[in-house]
């Protein structure tokens, strides 16, 4: 087969390494892709995720013959419709169906018309609207943006005041851009969160693991909110009666309701979490794609081949894939540029590198690197860097050997929390 990967980051670097390991690939490409993905796979840098013409020009004409999209962008953008008007089989869902991420507002409906557990809400087009709401509700409450903000558009408000502030910011200020245009307010939901993955191909699912990430900058969730900052697998608080819920409860309600709304799902579902004391799961919000850094300890942990199930999600025989198998565990430390979240420099030149190179159990993924300009190696390139990713017979045993890897690398403002997959040991 000849596989095309859009995307450039950790996730898609995570990507490209399992997929890289298939006995059925014949060649594999990525566009834009990355320096340290292209020791995996050919590159097309002038070729960008958000490309759609220069992508199915490609993919048409190099006879591509299964395109695995990264990032959420280019989907929300109609990437899919575009490559199957053009007959080419892609691993992702269509526009429409990509609304389950790209509008809060689309999914809070979609799962209330289903009957799909998830926080109360209510959406807002008008600021002052907003406002009075929050007055008149006098709890602790989420604010969002409904659009696409890399995962940043969320402020958790424990009280009106900062409620109100956040509004002022996406509404007023605009520090989401448009997508802060209209807003839903949540619940503020209780207990232990978890992401849950299953691949699906409109009708039938294929459940993957359960993982947890830390969203939140500083060790004990002190800071703000990222696009995340480490991430395990599996994750305890989904046993196996919890998974049972997920799967009957969301999964399956989800697909065949996509289905019934004349958006039949194809890709991989990713749910965001919150288990309550009982163990009842309630939908965070849904992804329409794979998460990072959730997909790199992921793909670590998997075993079997998986490019023959993302093709089969792509053509619709998902029934008939191969089955995937899950070792052990695994946890991946994001190192990140110092003042992520918010404004970071670039170019730092990063060491150490090469000591981790062929360590077993231990991968290290690539989120904002790029070859340095003079000499060999990388420098940063972006606010996420690097995703140290380790295997091991247990969460304590990956998260040691990843924290003894981290502490090899160095870069001038690097930043990572110290406690990742610290709550899953202590359980
Ligand atoms: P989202 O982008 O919707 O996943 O939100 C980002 C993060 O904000 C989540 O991972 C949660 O930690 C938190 N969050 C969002 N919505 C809620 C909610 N209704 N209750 C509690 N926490 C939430
Ligand atoms: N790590 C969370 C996400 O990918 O949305």
């Amino acid at each position: 087969m000849k596989v095309l990967v859009i995307g450039s980051g950790g996730r898609e670097h995570a990507l490209v390494w399992k997929i890289a390991q298939s006995p059925l690939l014949d060649a594999l490409h990525a566009a834009p892709g990355s320096k340290a993905i292209s020791s995996l796979a050919t590159c097309h840098p002038e070729i960008k995720a958000d490309d759609l013409d220069g992508l199915v020009a490609f993919a048409t004409g190099e006879s591509i013959d299964l395109v695995v999209v990264g990032p959420e962008d280019p989907l929300a953008a109609g990437i899919s419709d575009r490559l199957r008007a053009e007959g080419v089989a892609v691993f992702g869902p269509s526009a429409a169906a990509a609304q389950l991420e790209g509008s809060k507002a689309f999914s809070k409906d979609f799962m209330a018309r289903h009957d799909i557990p998830t926080a109360a809400y209510a959406v807002f087009d008008a600021a002052d609207e907003a406002h009075a709401y929050v007055d008149s509700i006098a709890r602790p409450c989420v604010v969002k943006a409904d659009g696409l903000a890399a995962g940043k558009g969320v402020a958790m408000c424990p009280d009106a005041q900062s409620a109100h502030l956040a509004i002022d910011e996406m509404m007023g200020a605009k520090r989401f851009g448009t997508a802060g245009d209209r807003v839903v307010i949540e619940e503020w939901l209780q207990g232990e969160e978890a992401s849950y993955y299953a691949i699906c191909d409109g009708e039938a699912i294929v459940s993957l693991a359960a993982a947890q990430d830390h969203k939140r900058a500083l060790d004990g969730d002190e800071g703000e909110n990222t696009g995340g900052m480490g991430a395990y697998s599996p994750a305890p608080v989904v046993s196996e009666s919890v998974e049972k819920k997920i799967l009957e409860r969301v999964v399956h309600p989800t697909i065949t309701g996509m289905a019934a709304d004349g958006h039949p799902y194809q890709g991989v579902l990713f749910v965001g979490l919150m288990i309550d004391e009982a163990g009842d799961p309630y939908v965070i919000e849904f992804n329409v794609r794979f998460g990072d850094p959730e997909t790199q300890p992921l793909m670590v942990r998997m075993e079997g081949d998986f490019l023959p199930v993302l093709d089969a999600s792509a053509r619709g025989s998902l029934d008939a894939a191969p089955a995937l198998g899950w070792g052990d565990a695994s946890v991946c430390i994001v190192l990140a540029s110092g003042g992520y979240p918010r404004s970071y420099e670039t170019g730092q030149v990063i060491d150490g590198l090469s000591a981790l190179e062929g360590q077993d159990k231990l991968v290290v993924f690539h989120a904002g690197t790029k070859g340095r300009e003079s000499g060999d190696g990388f420098e940063t390139a972006g606010g996420r860097v690097l995703g140290i990713t380790a295997r091991g017979a247990s969460v304590a045993e990956a998260q040691e050997r990843a924290y003894a890897a981290v502490a090899r690398v160095k870069f001038e403002g690097m930043q990572y929390r110290g406690d990742i997959a610290s709550r899953a040991i202590g359980r």
